[in-house]
């Protein structure tokens, strides 16, 4: 597992974005776009999920991509090529469906325009027409936005402060599409009120719409039921069940109550890190 190439994506306004290849053949043998691993940067530490971005099966690497955000992502951050993660699994969950559905619109949010990725280039390999919004902060935390250009049929990108393209939000320009067009799926990943939105708006539409969860993972193999979520009337369990599922029957508002029951804790424990 030891990490083969490092590159800071971005790094500014306080918010890191850093891309590693790391040596992982069996995972990369096996992943399939949708996929995620649970990984330990150090003995001591948590384990954490992230997407499989891409795989290079000849050199046997996986590529991760990842948004400092706490404790273990900032320790994850201080890795350097050359370095070791201490353990990593995977690849864990379900693969996406790739299948040809027809026009589709994929929507990314900040960190999650890396876990778009791996889809889109699958859905247009099986003969799909993509189109693709991607949606960040400010224009400098905008990532691949090459590799999903080159793959999309149509392509817009929203920015809060308005520093690049459309000043606004991805569900702007979803609004706008989905009243003039005809769609046979909607795919979003991002920060959880944005996948609200996208639901919310296609539910009234009747559009078929998938998203990629992000809850909380602790073993990630179906045991410890933190990565628990509501769908229609069942409950399922993301790292098993997901991570993605119908975006019309997701219970939204407990999702967000269960993400946030650690944040306290976690932003003591961090401090107690990092205090300066
Ligand atoms: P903390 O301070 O511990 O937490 C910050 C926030 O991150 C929390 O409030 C919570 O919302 C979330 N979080 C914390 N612990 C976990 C956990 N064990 N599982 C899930 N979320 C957690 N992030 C990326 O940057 N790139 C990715 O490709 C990516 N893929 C993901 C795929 C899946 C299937 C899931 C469930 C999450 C993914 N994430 C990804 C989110 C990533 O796992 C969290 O950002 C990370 O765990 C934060 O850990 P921390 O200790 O640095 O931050
Ligand atoms: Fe424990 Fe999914 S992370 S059941
Ligand atoms: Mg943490």
């Amino acid at each position: 597992m030891k990490i083969i190439n490092k590159e800071v994506l971005s790094d500014i306004q306080g918010t890191k974005i850093t891309e590693l290849v790391v040596l992982a053949p069996e995972i990369a043998e096996k992943a399939r776009p949708g996929q995620f691993v649970v990984l330990m940067a150090s003995e001591k530490g948590e384990r954490i999920p992230l997407t499989v971005v891409d795989v290079d099966k000849n050199k046997g690497s996986v590529t991760l991509i990842f948004q400092e955000v706490g404790l273990t992502t900032r320790s994850l951050g201080r890795l350097n090529s050359g370095d070791a993660l201490y353990a990593l699994a995977g690849p864990l969950g379900h693969p996406t469906e790739i299948k040809n559905y027809g026009e589709i619109i994929l929507i990314a949010g900040g960190v999650g325009i890396a876990e778009i990725y791996p889809v889109a280039k699958a859905l247009k390999g099986a003969g799909n027409q993509i189109t693709i919004i991607l949606g960040a902060r400010t224009r400098g935390l905008l990532i691949l936005e090459k590799e999903l250009k080159s793959l999309s049929h149509e392509f817009f990108v929203t920015t809060d402060d308005g520093s690049y393209e459309k000043k606004g939000f991805v569900t702007d320009v979803l609004a706008e599409l989905l009243a003039k067009n005809k769609y046979d799926l909607v795919y979003a990943v991002g920060p959880i009120p944005m996948m609200q939105k996208v639901s919310l708006l296609t539910k009234g539409l009747g559009v078929k719409t998938v998203v990629s969860l992000n809850p909380l993972m602790v073993d990630a193999t179906g045991m410890c039921g933190s990565c628990r979520v509501s769908v229609g009337n069942e409950v399922k369990f993301s790292c098993v069940d997901g991570p993605e599922f119908d975006a019309g029957l997701i219970d939204w508002d407990e999702l967000i109550k269960r993400n946030s029951v650690y944040l306290d804790k976690e932003k003591h424990i961090c401090r107690l890190n990092n205090p300066s």
